[in-house]
Formats: C-alpha cells, structure tokens, sequence
C-alpha cells in the first residue's frame, strides 16, 4: 500500500483503516478518529490527509468556508510533512493532497498562497510539466500574464508539443502582446492536441479572433463551427460566454419585440436632451470625459465612451453631469438595474473600424439610441451577423450584441450614440436577481 506512510504504529494503522472506511458515510465521526490519530502522531500524512477530506465532505454539506479553511489547513500539512520528512510521505499520497489543495485554494481565491504551495511542490519535483502547467494557470488566474508566458515557455522549451502549455502561452501572446500570429499558431496546435484542459471555450473564442485579424475568416469559420459542435459556443456566431441557454436568439429585435417599447419611445422623445448632455461632455479634460475603449476592439479610428451605469451600477460622476439622461435611465429597472450590461455614450470618430466581435452574454439585449449621426456617404454602419443596419437620430435600433457585430466608419464627422442594455426579456425577476454581474 503505497499510501501508507511508515510513522504510522500498528494500532494506529488500524484506527486509520477504520476512518477511512467511515469516511464517505459518516465524515463527523471519521473526522474525530482522524483527528485523535493527528493528536498522537502529529507526522502521519495519511491521518492529515483523511482529517482534511472528511472536513473537505463537511464543508460541502454545512456550506461552511469556516470548515473549508479548516480542509485547507489539513491538506497543508501534509505537504509540510512531506517537506520535513520526504522518507514519511508517499508520492501518490502528497500528489492528491497537493492536487486538492490547489484547487480548494484557487476555489477560495487564496491566489498567491496557491502560488507559493505551487512553488514548494516544484521544489520537489522541479521536472513535473503538469506542476509547471498548473502553477502558470494560476498566474495567469491572479493576472501575472508575463509570468505565466515565462512558465509556459520553459515548458515548451522541454515539451514543444506540450498542447496545455500551447493554449495558455498562444492565449497570452494574443490576448496581452497583440501576438495574433504566433498566437494562432500556439492555440491551433495545442487545441489539436486535444489534451485534458485544452478544451475551453476561451481559446477557441481568441484562437477565432486572432484569425479573422491576420485576414484568415474561412479557418476562423471553422474554429467557431468546431467550438459551437462541442457546445462551447450557442451558435458559430453567437459567442457569448456568460449564457442562459433556453432563451430567444435573434441578432436583431424590434422595439415590439422587446417588450420595453414604453421605454425606449420615451428615450426617443428625449432624444434631444439626452444628445445635448452627451455632446457637452466631448470637450471634458480627458481624464474626466470620454474614455477610449478598453477592450481591444478597435481595428484602426477613434472611439470612446462615457460610462453612466455598469454592471447596474450608477456612475455618480458622471450621472451628476448628465442628469437628464440618467433620470429617464435610471427610474427603468430593466435597464439601470442590469447587471449584465451598461449603459454609455459611445463616441466614435470617422475613420473607424470595430473588428467583429461578440458580447460576453446572452442574458441582454442593446438598444442604440441615433443622437448624431453623419449623413453624408459613407454612413456609419453596423452588421449583426448578416444583418446591415445605420442609426437614424432620434431612433432606437435592438440589437443581440452576444451575436458576432462589426462597426464600420469611414465617413469624416464623429457619431455619436446612447447605448442602454437591457435584460432580456425572458429572464424573471429571480433569475435577474440571481446571476453573477458580467
Ligand atoms: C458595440 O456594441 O460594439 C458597438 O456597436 C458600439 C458602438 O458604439 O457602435
Ligand atoms: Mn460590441
């Protein structure tokens, strides 16, 4: 029996065999006999590890981060052990106490005491590229993308065939560097691979992306066609990651449709008001006015946005500067209380393109309010999937932005817009109160 550790005497062996075949049915008395065995020889490994299991089970059952924390203290220790006296610890024992360990720690949020148990476990076993792999991915999880990229590239240094280490180091060199080339190429083979961990919906989202920039749209076709048969993706052009699946998917809905037609009339009838308030924030000190976009959207142009609710949160900065706006926005709860979605004035100069893209959720819809918009040709434009559209002043268009958008404008004057989000409709009132902000 390879798990057993050898400080464990006879008598105790035998307390451990029987906790542990307690352990699934009955985890509060497996834990005490666990604990008593700890209590007498504080170098057992294996007691440590049934000790943190069976608090792991409770944890579950009493919903307690309490008792987690307690879990993580116990599987902690056995790495301590193993530290101290390596003789004490078998390999599979430490490896499924460290395995658990991260996770939980990851779970908890504990990023960088996940990073410094990663670190001990390499000391240990400092050739291991699942080690390495995994102490990447929780940088990268923390937001350390460089230090991430220098772990992925010392494994590919020893493994170049290395498919987990390919996703996460072409994510990185196209998600932080603008790296589109050797990105794909990373992404590509590593998701060829095929090996656990590389299938996930994010590298075959910036693997696509990454293709339709360097001006290759068939094989980003089929990356998406690949991606939504695997169910990673609703549809090859509808991308969202953040979704609820039965709900009605159309690029573009009526006002009708909606069934916030109300609403969304009186924006129109305001049209003008709300136009005022957001031209007269164009000539604001940059650090207070419109802000460029952040999301690496742009293909070439100028566009910028005035943020008044994110996430269904107010603004007050800037809501106390567009008070108008904000009072017709705000008393709309679909609107203002969407945690899904913002609401925003979106500037964009001409001489603009917005690379195709797709919204991180299916759980909204967007409505375009035209306050400026440049007549003479070439008028801005809009595709929503196959779908064509121009914005009119004083006129709302709906669209899915979880559906693949592009903005094209190559006229000479700046557009201007009121974007509003809004709960799609056939969330309830529980489900909206229920999910996660995005
Ligand atoms: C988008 O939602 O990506 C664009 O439609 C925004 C805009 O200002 O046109
Ligand atoms: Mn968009």
């Amino acid at each position: 029996e390879d798990l057993v550790s050898s400080v464990d005497s006879e008598d105790q062996l035998e307390k451990l065999h029987e906790a542990e075949q307690l352990r699934l049915n009955d985890p509060y008395s497996a834990l005490r006999e666990f604990t008593a065995v700890v209590r007498e020889q504080p170098l057992s490994a294996r007691a440590a590890l049934g000790r943190a299991q069976c608090l792991d089970a409770i944890a579950l059952a009493e919903r307690s981060n309490d008792r987690l924390e307690q879990a993580i203290a116990s599987y902690r220790s056995v790495l301590e052990i193993a530290e101290d006296h390596p003789e004490l610890v078998s390999e599979r024992l430490l490896r499924a106490a460290a395995n658990t360990l991260v996770d939980k720690l990851r779970f908890r949020g504990h990023l960088s005491a996940c990073v410094s148990v990663q670190k001990r476990l390499l000391r240990l076993y400092p050739d291991d590229a699942v080690l390495h792999n995994q102490l990447g991915i929780t940088l990268l999880l923390q937001g350390q993308p460089a230090a991430a990229q220098r772990v992925f590239e010392a494994v590919l240094q020893r493994h170049p065939n290395n498919g987990l280490a390919q996703v996460h180091l072409g994510f990185i060199l196209k998600t932080t560097r603008g790296n589109n080339t050797e990105g794909a190429r990373l992404m590509k083979a590593g998701l060829a691979s095929q090996e656990p961990g590389t299938d996930d919906a994010r590298f075959f989202f910036h693997l696509g992306d990454a293709l339709q920039r360097l001006g290759r749209p068939q094989e980003a076709h089929e990356v998406y066609v690949e991606a939504a048969a695997k169910g990673l993706f609703l549809r090859p052009t509808q991308r969202s990651l953040y979704n609820v699946d039965r709900l009605t998917a159309k690029p573009v809905w009526t006002l009708e449709e909606t069934t916030y037609k109300d609403f969304l009339r009186k924006l129109e009838e305001n049209w003008k008001d709300i136009r005022d308030e957001g031209l007269a924030l164009i000539s604001a000190p940059k650090s207070s006015g419109y802000q460029p976009e952040a999301e690496n959207l742009r293909d070439r142009g100028a566009w910028g946005q005035l943020e008044l609710y994110s996430r269904g949160r107010q603004n007050r900065v800037n809501c106390a500067r567009t008070p108008k706006t904000c009072a017709i926005v705000g008393s709309f709860e679909p609107a203002a209380g969407c945690r899904r979605g913002q609401i925003k004035f979106s500037l964009m100069e001409g001489g603009t393109h917005v690379w195709a893209h797709c919204g991180p959720t299916n759980c909204r819809l967007r409505a375009h309010l035209g306050l400026v918009v440049p007549k003479t040709e070439p008028v801005p434009v809009i595709r929503v999937e196959d779908q064509y559209l121009t914005w009119r002043e004083g006129e709302v268009i709906v669209f899915d932005d979880s559906f693949e958008h592009e903005v094209w404008h190559n006229g000479t004057e700046a557009r201007l817009v009121l974007i509003v989000d809004l709960w799609h409709p056939e969330l309830s009132s529980e489900e909206r109160a229920k999910l996660s902000a995005v």
